[in-house]
């Protein structure tokens, strides 16, 4: 039966509408309000920084990963995980229903789009002025009630308050569009996004034309390129450009492993991740310098009317930027309405296409487990994501659509299982499998430099991260879930209890049998005996009891004195050296089965993950001690024109992304002369 489904899998018609498919997954609403109002909270063009090492140092091998997983198993994420290990397959669960969690209220966001599309359009056909325009200071304020109270009827604190009925219109149409872009199967996504992705980014580039061409504009792009260095030393900075990373790439939910699931077998994998990245890097750049230049263009026409309103004024983080900030400083220009006009659809067609392919991995997800028709899954999916959705459209929807999104794409959520989906596929399987499966069929090949990245370096880098922000979180005044006053915070209580459920839901999903998959390795570990040897399990003792010393070690260190570990610090030392000592030794072990078929056993698989976590418990604790627990601090800037530091980073950014894409299509122009992959047929 499980080579059946094999032969009878679905894939894309050609190359083209893989990437574009993967592409309009990763460019979203994400690029165009989280990059820049996060980028301008964390020190302007110093968050390039960490974003683009993000980006190309833990993107590129991370999808990759996904993109050879999908591939080599021609699976959804949990049957995929499953398949190399049948006690893997909750990791895989894990991310699809995270991405459930997402389409109960990216829809929503996709809703709003479609009420001020329809806002623009009916002051277009009607003549009138945009239902929130206003000037000055007033202006702003206009536009905020507008939102907030005219179109939200927002209410603050835990309940829901009333159902808001107009937007739940068009929440209906968002899914109803999502259903008929995915009914078909991939050959029609496929098809388009041929539409949904040229069109907004040709649209991004009308808007930041119009952005650059408007007076004012450079000192807008002060805001946006101006680095403010000493930003770079706290790990917030570092853990929203990493977070960031994750969600605008769709990495760990699963939706990238899906879509190359549905690849045909000859297909590129290595050139099409790098290619994604730096398209979706390049989209977020474009659109930062469209929101920045425009809202620069902004204050130069309030100040000209001595109503002056400053871009610190407006930027406002999440839906603030999109639906407040950047409505008003479009509606202070001639032609406003049309400008509108142009920034709602591009939103929506932005976002349209990351709604759907968070959609079909879970639903790919369920009907590769079940086996259960597409026919049936989808309707009952789209009308439980839209149940769960109204929720969020409540009068206290969009406080509950912060706070989950918050839970989700923060600390307790995907980067965790970007560590998780690392740790499985590295310590529990033979990742050089991957490695080779990727390099048969790819435009380039990856050294194995790729099987240490994923072992070694992201766990370690992605567990500081993790570790630093519990601390952030368990150490604030009151505590994480309850104010300095002793109230409880009912939104982060429920968001909590959401992503314990995760976990719990995923590991009994993976334990329901399956009717159509054999699990355990089926087709991919089956061929291959392992066996190991007495020396191997003498190491993997050892290097298990190592790591147990550093964990031990650190715990009494944080029991005793908590995070302030300054007198601790030849403790601190001792830990980290026994922790990196564990992980060498589990680690050549695992080099070894790379080269042969000598298992270490499954100590040794742990020393491993837990070396990897005593590393990133010693980093993270340093780091706090040497930055402090402190949040962000307001940014000042002045407008006063391009630095010369500005425009190096605008050109560096600029040289990067267009260096990284052509010298990707080069390589793929080049390896199709000597065999046409540039266009690859179904094999059925
Ligand atoms: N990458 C999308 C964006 O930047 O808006 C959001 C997204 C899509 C997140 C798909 C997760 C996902 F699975």
């Amino acid at each position: 039966m499980a080579e059946l489904l094999e032969e009878q899998r679905e894939t894309w018609g050609t190359r083209g509408g893989f990437v574009l498919a993967a592409v309009g997954s990763a460019v979203g609403l994400g690029n165009l309000w989280g990059f820049p109002y996060k980028l301008y909270d964390s020190g302007g063009g110093a968050f390039l920084v960490p974003y683009i090492i993000g980006m190309v140092c833990i993107g590129i091998p991370l999808l990759i990963l996904e993109f050879s997983l999908g591939h080599f198993t021609q699976r959804a994420a949990p049957n995929a995980f499953g398949r190399c290990n049948k006690r893997l397959e909750f990791v895989g669960w894990w991310g699809i229903l995270l991405g459930f969690v997402i389409i109960m209220y990216y829809p929503v966001i996709l809703a709003y789009c479609f009420s001020f599309l329809y806002f623009s359009a009916q002051s277009i056909i009607n003549g009138t002025a945009l239902p929130w325009a206003g000037s000055g200071i007033e202006g702003v304020e206009n536009a905020k009630t507008f939102f907030n109270e005219t179109y939200l009827h927002k209410i603050d604190g835990p309940g829901f308050g009333n159902m808001q009925w107009h937007i739940l219109t068009p929440l209906i149409i968002s899914w109803v569009l999502m259903y008929f872009c995915i009914f078909k199967g991939v050959k029609l996504v496929g098809k388009i996004v041929w539409l949904t992705v040229p069109l907004p980014f040709l649209m991004l580039i009308v808007l930041a034309i119009r952005g650059l061409t408007l007076e004012g504009a450079m000192d807008g792009l002060v805001y946006y390129l101006d680095p403010d260095w000493s930003q770079l030393a706290k790990p917030t900075t570092w853990r929203l450009a990493f977070g960031q990373v994750f969600f605008s790439l769709s990495l760990a939910y699963g939706v990238m492993l899906t879509y190359a699931s549905f690849l045909h077998r000859k297909s590129d994998l290595n050139n099409n991740a790098a290619i994604i990245c730096f398209a979706d890097l390049g989209t977020s750049f474009v659109g930062g310098i469209a929101i920045f230049a425009t809202l620069g263009g902004m204050a130069f026409v309030t100040q000209q009317s001595g109503n002056g309103v400053g871009v610190a004024d407006v930027v406002d983080g999440g839906p603030g930027l999109a639906f407040i900030a950047f409505p008003y400083a479009l509606a202070q220009l001639p032609g406003a309405a049309w400008w509108s006009l142009i920034f709602f659809f591009t939103l929506v067609t932005l976002g349209i296409d990351s709604a759907f392919s968070i959609t079909e991995s879970v639903l790919a997800g369920l009907v590769d487990k079940t086996g259960w028709k597409r026919s049936i899954v989808l309707p009952a999916m789209t009308v439980v994501g839209l149940a769960f959705g109204l929720v969020f459209v409540t009068q206290s929807g969009l406080n509950w659509l912060y706070t989950i999104d918050g839970f989700i794409n923060g600390t307790w959520g995907i980067a965790f299982l970007g560590l998780l989906e690392c740790v499985a596929l590295s310590w529990f399987y033979r990742i050089e499998t991957l490695r080779s499966h990727a390099n048969e069929r790819s435009d380039w090949k990856l050294g194995v430099w790729w099987n240490y990245a994923i072992r070694l370096v992201i766990p370690i880098v992605l567990g500081t991260l993790f570790i630093w922000s519990l601390i952030d979180d368990v150490t604030k005044e009151g505590g994480f879930l309850k104010t300095p006053d002793g109230e409880w915070i009912v939104f982060n209580c429920v968001g909590l209890c959401v992503m314990a459920m995760v976990p719990i839901v995923s590991i009994a999903l993976s334990l329901v049998k399956s009717p159509v998959y054999t699990g355990d390795g089926h087709g991919v570990q089956k061929t291959i005996t392992y066996h190991t040897s007495y020396t191997n399990r003498v190491l993997s003792i050892v290097a298990f009891l190592m790591a147990m010393i550093s964990a031990a070690v650190l715990i009494v260190i944080i029991s005793v004195h908590g995070t302030n570990i300054a007198n601790m610090k030849v403790w601190m030392c001792y830990a980290l050296v026994i922790g990196v000592a564990a992980v060498l030794l589990a680690n050549y072990q695992m080099a070894k089965l790379d080269k042969s078929n000598i298992a270490p056993t499954v100590f040794n698989r742990f020393a491993g993950v837990i070396g990897t976590l005593d590393i990133s418990a010693c980093i993270a604790l340093t780091l706090v001690t040497l930055t402090g627990t402190a949040a962000k601090a307001p940014r000042e800037t002045a407008a006063k024109g391009l630095t010369s530091t500005s425009y190096i980073i605008l050109a560096v950014a600029c040289l990067l992304i267009a260096g990284g894409l052509s010298w990707c299509f080069w390589r793929a122009m080049t390896a199709s002369s000597d065999e046409d992959k540039s266009i690859q047929y179904p094999s059925s």
